[in-house]
């Protein structure tokens, strides 16, 4: 496949990171589309581990472009210090491409971020307060700042006078908050540009060349389906289109260039943050997977909410998707339990349904419908790799998931290394 991309198709931290890696050796370059330093992804080689908010999964392999596209919003700060992370690490940041069109996270963003989160109350969305809702606010509002603007000097000055007034009299006047440093910030980013300025230009031409010349193309999606602004569980989502829609506005190329969305599917759900979460389990088997999974935020290093996999939800993922194929991920984490039980539907009344609602009351009314399966033991899954090796409840539980949801699961990770995955068709 020429052009595909790696989708979470629950609520994040799948093991995108992971799965980009793995399959960035067959790749020509890796596009970011959406989403900013919100996200956190984990990639493990050689006994190294490297965690990404805002740089590709596709950095080590210094031969490919790594790029942040237009779609995607980004902290300056942020993104530096994630290049130094990686330099001191031995890794070469010279092949980053930082899309001319991409917005600017500014520090009022960010702090607009923490005062609405706070003015919510009991109603916080439990935002990374990275300043993303903000920063997409403006630049939906078109008062927002790109990197094209920044990197004319007198319009960039006069843009962030502009908008920091502006801010400043938010903050004062309606959320009785001390106004930001305006020289401070001016000065501070005029300095983030000039270092990076050799990384940016005109991603949609380079990323259009690559097609064009049928060069292997792997977009990164950040986030995952359920906090799509469209198809997530509205308000408790980001503010982006993590979806396979999203590639498209937010990458520069059309619809029909895409030719493969890969959804990464964890072998259970997990969720950071407030919201919604119908197969969540506040017991010890909840526990357990939080434990046995590592299930702590890559970004905020919250404790993750841990649940049953549910298939409704995994059903209005794919269709929302178009998903041609399946990574199932941390199927290892499962190991040891005596039974593992899976979402099939969702019930009130007596009457049940198989099609994920938008209202959240009507959510909050429905319970899972469970089908129990068999647990298999860590031993046995341990070090697999080959799909006919797996004990037969773990292929049960594949076959039970490709059965139900009409795709493919071609790619089974049994760990968080590069090398504890299993390929059972090639994708890309
Ligand atoms: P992302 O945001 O989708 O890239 O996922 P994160 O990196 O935030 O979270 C996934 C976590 O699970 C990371 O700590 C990964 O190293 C880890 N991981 C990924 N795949 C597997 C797997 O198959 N088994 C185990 N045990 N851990 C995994
Ligand atoms: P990756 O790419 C999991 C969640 C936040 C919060 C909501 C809104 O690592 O899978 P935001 O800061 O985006 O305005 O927060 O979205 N969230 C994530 N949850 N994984 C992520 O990224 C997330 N990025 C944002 O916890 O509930
Ligand atoms: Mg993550």
């Amino acid at each position: 496949m020429s052009s595909l991309v790696v989708i979470g198709a629950q609520w994040g931290d799948e093991g995108k990171g992971k799965i980009t890696d793995f399959l960035t050796e067959k790749a020509d370059m890796v596009v970011r589309y959406q989403g900013g330093d919100n996200a956190g992804h984990t990639v493990m080689f050689d006994d190294k581990t490297f965690k990404l908010h805002l740089i590709p999964s596709g950095i080590f392999y210094k031969e490919n472009p790594a790029v942040i596209g237009n779609g995607v919003v980004v902290n300056p700060k942020a993104l530096l210090k994630e290049m130094d992370y990686l330099k001191e690490k031995g890794i070469s940041t010279d092949n980053l491409k930082i899309s001319d069109r991409a917005h600017i996270i500014m520090p009022y963003h960010i702090a607009l971020d923490e005062i609405k989160e706070k003015k919510r109350g009991d109603k916080q969305i439990g935002t990374t307060k990275k300043g993303i809702g903000p920063c997409y606010m403006d630049k939906y509002e078109r008062s927002g700042i790109r990197f094209a603007e920044a990197l004319h000097k007198d319009t960039f000055i006069l843009k962030m006078k502009e908008n920091i007034k502006a801010k400043n009299e938010l903050f004062v006047k309606y959320y009785n908050a001390e106004p930001l440093d305006e020289k401070q910030i001016i000065d501070e980013y005029l300095e983030y540009i000039e270092i990076l300025k050799p990384y940016i230009c005109d991603t949609v031409e380079l990323v259009q060349s690559y097609i064009r010349n049928n060069k292997k193309v792997l977009f990164e999606g950040a986030q995952g389906t359920l906090l799509d602004i469209d198809y997530g569980t509205y308000p408790y989502l980001t503010s982006s289109h993590p979806t396979s829609g999203g590639v498209a506005v937010g990458a520069g190329i059309s619809s029909f260039q895409l030719k493969g969305a890969l959804g990464v599917v964890k072998a259970y759900t997990t969720r950071v943050g407030k919201g919604p979460f119908p197969t969540e389990l506040d017991d010890k088997v909840g526990e357990f997977l939080r434990e046995r999974g590592h299930e702590f935020g890559t970004t905020t290093g919250r404790a993750r909410r841990c649940g049953w996999l549910d298939l409704v939800m995994m059903r209005y993922s794919v269709n929302i998707n178009g998903f041609n194929t399946l990574a199932l991920t941390k199927l290892d984490t499962l190991a040891d339990l005596e039974e593992i039980k899976v979402c099939v539907a969702y019930e009130n009344n007596g009457v049940e349904t198989n099609v994920f609602p938008a209202s959240l009351e009507d959510l909050a009314e429905y319970r899972p419908v469970y089908k129990s399966l068999k647990g298999f033991k860590k031993e046995e899954i341990d070090g697999v790799k080959e799909y006919d090796k797996l004990p037969k409840a773990a292929k049960d539980y594949i076959l039970f998931i490709e059965d139900k949801l009409g795709v493919p699961i071609d790619l089974v990770s049994v760990g968080p290394g590069r090398l504890e995955t299993i390929l059972r068709k090639d994708i890309f």
